[in-house]
């Protein structure tokens, strides 16, 4: 019997397949689907940080969450559509139908008076807090250092106003990366999950305009998850979860094998159905089992910067060898 259990944010999972915070976990029925299927927890979708802003000032008085010109609309469409009341109607209602983590999340990027909802998500029986923090490094008014501050602003205020594990999931633009996740670990935080993924802007040659890139990641844009959390894992101070590209059991394994302790997966579900974590689960026990172990814990961190031979692998960046040619 292989056992898949793993810890994550001081919760025990049954296994480390995490429903990625997304429109596949908005209702109670899409979340109890996914626990029917086996999940090891899930996240659900985003409240963001101006939805908050927008009910507590009672829609649209004047401050910063009203400058958005088309962003605005779309913003107050979402919260007419997602109110928050029916956000903590979603997490009570899960909590009664599942029977593991239910982590709530916010989309956020600066301090306001929105950190003290916490306390209501709290109230609202969720077992844990995920922060999704971005700040587009798009202005050049602020310093990286600025900006770095501003994560670690947040993360203390919201942990003023509640006591639940929270996870902060973060994008790859720091300057100084491995520094500044490794000192925000040693934040109170329980969690860390590498990386969001965002919409990203792409070119319509035929129309001559600029357009959204694809939604779904693809199982390439894994490897910077494997770099990052291989590079950190033995320095942090939290748990790690790896995000993007994560779409069979294999990729799930490899993750683990460089020291995550769960995975967040959200493509995989979208084209596959929940369905795919029962086919996720049966390959990491084939590999397991044809490896001979008989735990996750015995393969956790196996391939670690730490525990490797070549450390160089992880570090090198430039294509040396293939300069020349791809062969
Ligand atoms: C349609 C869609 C909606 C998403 N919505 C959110 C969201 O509300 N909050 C969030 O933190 N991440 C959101 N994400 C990002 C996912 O949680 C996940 O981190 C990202 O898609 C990478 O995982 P994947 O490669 O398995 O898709 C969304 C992703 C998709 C595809």
């Amino acid at each position: 019997m292989i056992d898949l259990s793993t810890k994550y944010m001081g919760f025990d999972l049954k296994n480390p397949i995490i429903a990625a915070s997304s429109g596949m976990t908005d209702t109670v029925h899409k979340v109890k689907n996914l626990y029917i299927n086996g999940v090891g927890a899930v996240v659900l979708k985003s409240l963001f940080e101006e939805q908050i802003m927008m009910e507590i000032d009672a829609l649209a008085t004047s401050n910063i969450y009203n400058n958005y010109g088309d962003a605005d609309d779309y913003i107050s469409y979402y919260t007419r559509k997602h109110n928050i009341d029916n956000y903590l109607r979603l997490i009570e209602e899960s909590k009664t139908e599942v029977d593991i983590p239910v982590i709530a999340s916010i989309n956020c990027f600066s301090i306001g008076r929105w950190v003290s909802f916490a306390e209501r998500i709290e109230a609202a029986g969720a077992d844990g807090l995920e922060l999704n923090l971005f700040v587009l490094p798009g202005d050049q008014k602020f310093s990286s250092t600025e900006i770095e501050e501003t994560y670690f602003d947040i993360i203390q205020s919201i942990r003023k106003n509640t006591r639940l594990p929270i996870a902060v999931k973060l994008s790859t633009y720091f300057t100084g990366m491995a520094d500044t996740l490794i000192k925000m670990s040693h934040e109170d935080i329980s969690g860390m999950v590498l990386f969001n993924r965002f919409y990203s802007p792409d070119v319509d040659l035929e129309m001559e305009e600029i357009v959204s890139s694809k939604i779904f990641s693809l199982p390439e844009e894994n490897s910077n998850c494997i770099r990052w959390i291989g590079m950190i894992s033995d320095k942090v101070n939290c748990d790690l979860a790896a995000s993007t590209g994560i779409m069979n059991g294999y990729d799930v394994l490899k993750n683990i094998l460089v020291g995550a302790n769960a995975v967040q997966v959200a493509t995989t579900l979208y084209k596959n159905t929940a369905k795919q974590i029962n086919v996720m689960k049966q390959q990491m026990e084939s590999w397991m089992s044809q490896k001979g172990y008989s735990s996750l814990n015995e393969i956790k961190g196996k391939l670690s910067l730490k525990k490797v031979e070549k450390p160089m692998i992880y570090e090198r960046a430039q294509f040396m060898k293939y300069f020349g040619s791809a062969e």
